[in-house]
């Protein structure tokens, strides 16, 4: 992008000698023979320099710097003076002016002035724009990511988010799915509801019916205080329905009545309460593929389906890989209290080889690996033996825990409680120590082995 430079000087030779020298250098030139018509053309969204001349009829070169600084004080302001206002210059550089050019002036000289100047309004500038940016995506929730997908899928989010329509939101483990809800949530009016979060592939059927449509005393064995759902708990703000696909089939016709009627009948009752619903689903399967669907009802896809968000694996879209290092890497840096490591080579390596299966959440686990000083052995490349030696103790018991997780979920198939038994550890800490080893517990699903 060419920088644009305003140039003001009373002496019109003079000003298209300049305008001249700096069109050549490169800068898009505008020129002005007062301040005030100069003043008149900025704002604080200006991208360029201003180049002025002191000695003006009317407004000088100081009162419009001393304009420009009230507009936007880190617009750059070169001035160009005659011999013998040393004392002036100093005094203008200590208030702010950028640069002080004395007459008669070597091209070069201004030129370089410029530049720098030019490059320093670009930094501010891009600053000013990552600033927003950040502050748009809500600081400690970040979608971060600046590939094509990503900004694709925020253009999308903001348009959707305040608007009542269900949302289908699709990915494998580790994306951001969850993510993704709760910035539907946050950037709504429904804000100010509930945000309710119900995990259908972690409950068994009996208990999801209840926790989502709540129930009233004695409407079955066990059912002893009348208990509101979730559904209507969620009323005014928004439910999440993750793990959709893990729907049981039966849970399944009552939400579809739920999402036609806008209104839930809680079990044991035939009474009717309207909800002001609005429903985000995440599922990790492609629900419209009827050979991944499973026993998913066809209707309900459709009916969540109104508009579906897919958002793309880690490795189809590499070039938030590196940002997203980052972003984590410096995130755990401040957590631990450790300082941010250099990169090195192996570890460079890794971020730009690996396919990071467990995406996002996988990468999120490297970077604080690597922040805890813990080399990895897929990155140490010193093969298996090796690099067991090397591993501190802690980690050891870390990886020996997840494998033990993994082999018991596997061997029950997913099955939660029969892998709490196995485990014998509270479902809480089964649940925090699944999220900590990014495990996924559906990945298991009916796999028996
Ligand atoms: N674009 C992103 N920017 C920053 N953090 C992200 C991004 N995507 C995901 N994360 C983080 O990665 C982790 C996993 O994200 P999330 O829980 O939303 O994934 P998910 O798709 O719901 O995964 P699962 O299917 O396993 O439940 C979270 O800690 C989340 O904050
Ligand atoms: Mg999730």
């Amino acid at each position: 992008m060419t920088i644009p430079v305003h140039l003001v000087d009373d002496d019109r030779d003079l000003l298209r000698a300049t305008a001249q020298t700096l069109q050549l250098a490169g800068f898009d030139i505008t020129t002005f023979t007062s301040g005030r018509e100069a003043i008149a053309a900025l704002d604080e969204d200006f991208p360029g320099v201003v180049v002025s001349d002191i000695r003006m009829p009317g407004m000088d070169g100081l009162e419009l710097f001393a304009q420009i600084q009230g507009l936007d004080a880190e617009i750059p302001v070169v001035l160009v003076t005659g011999h013998g206002d040393i004392a002036m210059a100093v005094k203008a550089i200590k208030d702010g002016v950028y640069d002080f050019v004395t007459k008669p002036f070597a091209t070069d000289r201004l030129i370089q002035s410029v530049r720098r100047a030019a490059e320093k309004r670009s930094l501010v500038m891009e600053n000013r724009r990552l600033r927003a940016a950040a502050r748009d995506v809500e600081g400690d929730l970040p979608l971060i990511g600046q590939s094509r997908a990503m900004l694709r899928l925020r253009d999308m989010l903001r348009q959707i988010a305040d608007t009542d329509v269900d949302v289908l939101v699709t990915g494998e483990t580790g994306t951001g799915k969850e993510v993704v809800a709760t910035l539907l949530h946050r950037w709504s009016r429904r804000a100010k509801g509930h945000f309710v979060a119900l995990n259908c592939g972690a409950l068994p059927e009996q208990v999801i019916e209840s926790e989502l449509f709540g129930h009233e005393p004695g409407a079955f064995t066990g059912a002893q205080k009348k208990r509101i759902g979730r559904i209507e708990h969620s009323s005014g703000g928004t439910l999440f329905l993750d793990e959709i696909e893990s729907m049981p089939p039966e849970s399944q016709v009552r939400m579809l009545r739920v999402l036609e009627m806008r209104e839930v009948t809680p079990l044991g009752t035939n009474e009717v309460r309207p909800v002001d619903l609005r429903v985000v689903a995440a599922a990790k399967v492609d629900l419209g593929d009827p050979a991944q669907r499973g026993d998913f009802r066809e209707d309900l896809y459709y009916r969540l389906n109104v508009v579906s968000l897919a958002i793309p694996p880690l490795r189809e879209r590499r070039d938030d890989v590196p940002l997203l290092f980052g972003y984590f890497a410096e995130r755990a840096a401040k957590r631990f209290g450790r300082d941010l490591p250099q990169l090195s080579a192996a570890v460079s390596r890794h971020l730009s080889e690996h396919a990071w299966p467990g995406n996002v959440r996988e990468l999120s686990h490297f970077a604080e690996r690597i922040v805890l000083g813990m080399q990895p052995e897929e990155v140490s490349g010193a093969g298996k033996a090796a690099a067991a030696e090397a591993v501190p103790l802690p980690e050891r018991l870390e990886r020996f825990e997840a494998e033990i997780i993994r082999e018991t979920l596997r061997s029950h198939g997913g099955d939660v409680q029969q892998s709490l038994a196995a485990l014998g550890v509270p479902r809480k800490t089964f649940y925090d120590k699944l999220q900590r080893h990014g495990i996924v517990r559906s990945d298991y699903a009916g796999k028996k082995g």
